[in-house]
């Protein structure tokens, strides 16, 4: 099959290291708007935005509710402001002297039964603290659909999360996007796997829905170009790729980039919690995102108008294109943001080792003394997880990940963002980065499914002309099975870290 070439604006940002989506736009950096405020901050798109907007010259406040070094160290030139969007008080200290604010605020990870709620409420308390705090406009990312059909409740909750911004004055615009395909997002991760890890492809009659994906360049393309487009303020609009196609044709394609040979088979089975539960467990996304996102699958998401082009006249990337994107980026290790930059529902794991009060009950040390510079011992600790593995016993990590994955936890194949660097708050398998310093310490904390609160610490002291490499577990429970849980595992953790330890200093 032939298709058309490649955009060339598409090839030269791929040889690119830095690049910027937004540097093709027809829009032109607007010196006259005020401070821009980024909610969402640590997600998907908030993620992407950010380093468009400065790049911009826009002065940016960013929105999170986890605060980590981590955002200043990415983007020094911003302001943090700590808030949650359930909490009024913390909005208006995060509203408060804003010009135009960004709504990208989702709780999909809460789960079916409480995200629809919680989005709500948060699109109502971000309304009434931008009016009274005067902001000038509210930009909003939200869902494509068509509204006089029965859409998913997902799909449903964005239009409800427009409808209550919308309610009050400030002019909000909404930008309406069906599945965004980009390195790293959650949509695209689904199709891959089950691309690569199914040599038949089951087509229920749902897959021949239509669809209209966008490539997430473009999506942050129009974000940026809204804002500089003053016309665009109280207005809606639908933004999509440059094809229509069934969820089939979409499977199909990434194939046929791949190289990889399906066969399609059509199924009677049509039951959609029956797919997204296998692919919960077939992909690294969690049984959460999956079901709201399959479940949109059932409604046809293309756009139904297209007057954005006359504002921002440029010609998105079709599919195709928006994979091999997507693919580069991954290849290069240069991917910016994933679906996994959001930090966990259960916001208690966020507690710091040492906030804990009291501290951890059981810890298990284990500890080696090497001849070797403390940056080298650094190093090779930084390599664990992700596509190397855990250097040694791989299959024991393997089988916490599938019991994880068995009780809808994140297991362990999210794997890692980069292969190469690796950042505060980012990923390492079912691990979060809690503190990293360069040559001295990096702390994980778990965020697989336990009776209780873990941490894994990797040290490294000068003693004795030399290096002592540590390797700490911490764990806190209040639970009786919690602490069965620790004595069952307790020999396991002895034989993974007596040798994980050998094996760090043995590769440094
Ligand atoms: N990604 C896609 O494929 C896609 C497709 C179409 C439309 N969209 C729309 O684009 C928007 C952004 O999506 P995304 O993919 O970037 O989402 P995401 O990665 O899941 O990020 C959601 C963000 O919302 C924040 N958040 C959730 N509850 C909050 C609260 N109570 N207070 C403050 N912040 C809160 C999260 O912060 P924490 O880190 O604190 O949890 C996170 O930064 C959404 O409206 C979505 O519907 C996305």
């Amino acid at each position: 099959m032939s298709h058309p070439p490649i955009k060339k604006s598409l090839l030269l940002s791929l040889s690119k290291r830095e690049y910027h989506y937004a540097q093709d736009l027809p829009s032109k950096p607007d010196p006259s708007i005020g401070k821009v405020l980024v909610t969402g901050a640590s997600g998907y798109i908030g993620g992407r935005l950010i380093p468009e907007l400065l790049s911009r010259g826009y002065r940016v406040r960013i929105m999170v509710r986890g605060e980590t070094p981590a955002y200043r160290e990415l983007w020094p030139s911003v302001e943090v402001v700590s808030a949650d969007a359930l909490n009024v008080f913390d909005l208006r200290k995060a509203l408060d002297g804003i010009d135009t604010a960004y709504y990208l605020i989702h709780s999909l990870l809460l789960g079916k039964r409480e995200f629809e709620a919680a989005d709500i409420q948060a699109a109502i308390n971000f309304r009434e603290a931008a009016e009274e705090k005067g902001v000038r406009r509210i930009i909003y990312l939200g869902g494509l659909g068509d509204t006089s059909k029965k859409l998913s409740s997902h799909l449903r909750n964005r239009m409800r999360v427009a409808e209550e911004l919308r309610q009050g004055s400030v002019p909000v615009t909404i930008l309406r996007a069906a599945i965004i395909i980009g390195s790293g997002s959650a949509s695209y991760e689904i199709i891959k796997y089950v691309v690569k890890r199914l040599p038949l492809v089951p087509v229920p009659k749902w897959a021949l829905n239509r669809c209209q994906p966008i490539a997430v360049r473009d999506v942050v393309k129009y974000l940026v170009g809204v804002l500089e487009t003053p016309q665009t303020a109280g207005r809606s609009f639908d933004i999509g790729g440059a094809d229509v196609l069934s969820y089939e044709d979409m499977l199909r394609t990434l194939a046929e980039v791949l190289h990889r040979k399906r066969f399609f088979i059509r199924t009677p089975i049509s039951h959609i919690g029956f797919y997204s539960y296998n692919a919960s467990f077939l992909t690294p996304i969690p049984a959460a995102i999956t079901n709201s996102l399959m479940e949109g699958i059932k409604n046809e998401v293309i756009c139904q108008d297209d007057s954005i082009k006359d504002y921002l006249p440029f010609e998105p990337l079709n599919y195709r294109e928006a994979l091999i994107g997507a693919l580069t980026r991954e290849e290069q290790d240069n991917v910016r943001t994933s679906w996994f930059s959001a930090y966990p529902p259960a916001h208690e794991l966020s507690i710091k080792l040492h906030e804990l009060d009291p501290g951890p009950q059981y810890t298990a040390h284990y500890s080696i003394l090497s001849r070797k510079e403390s940056w080298r011992l650094f190093t090779s600790v930084c390599k664990i997880g992700g596509k190397e593995g855990w250097f040694t016993h791989n299959w024991m990590w393997w089988l916490r990940g599938w019991m994880d994955r068995a009780l809808l936890g994140v297991g362990t194949s999210r794997g890692r963002r980069s292969q190469s660097t690796l950042k505060p708050s980012d990923v390492i398998d079912f691990w979060r980065i809690e503190e990293l310093k360069q040559d001295m310490r990096l702390l994980l904390r778990a965020e697989m499914k336990l009776p209780g609160k873990a941490w894994l610490e990797f040290n490294i002291k000068p003693e004795d002309g030399g290096n002592r490499l540590s390797i700490i577990a911490y764990y806190f429970t209040e639970s009786l099975f919690g602490r069965i849980y620790w004595y069952i595992f307790l020999p396991f953790h002895h034989f993974i870290f007596s040798d994980l330890i050998k094996q760090i200093e043995k590769r440094s």
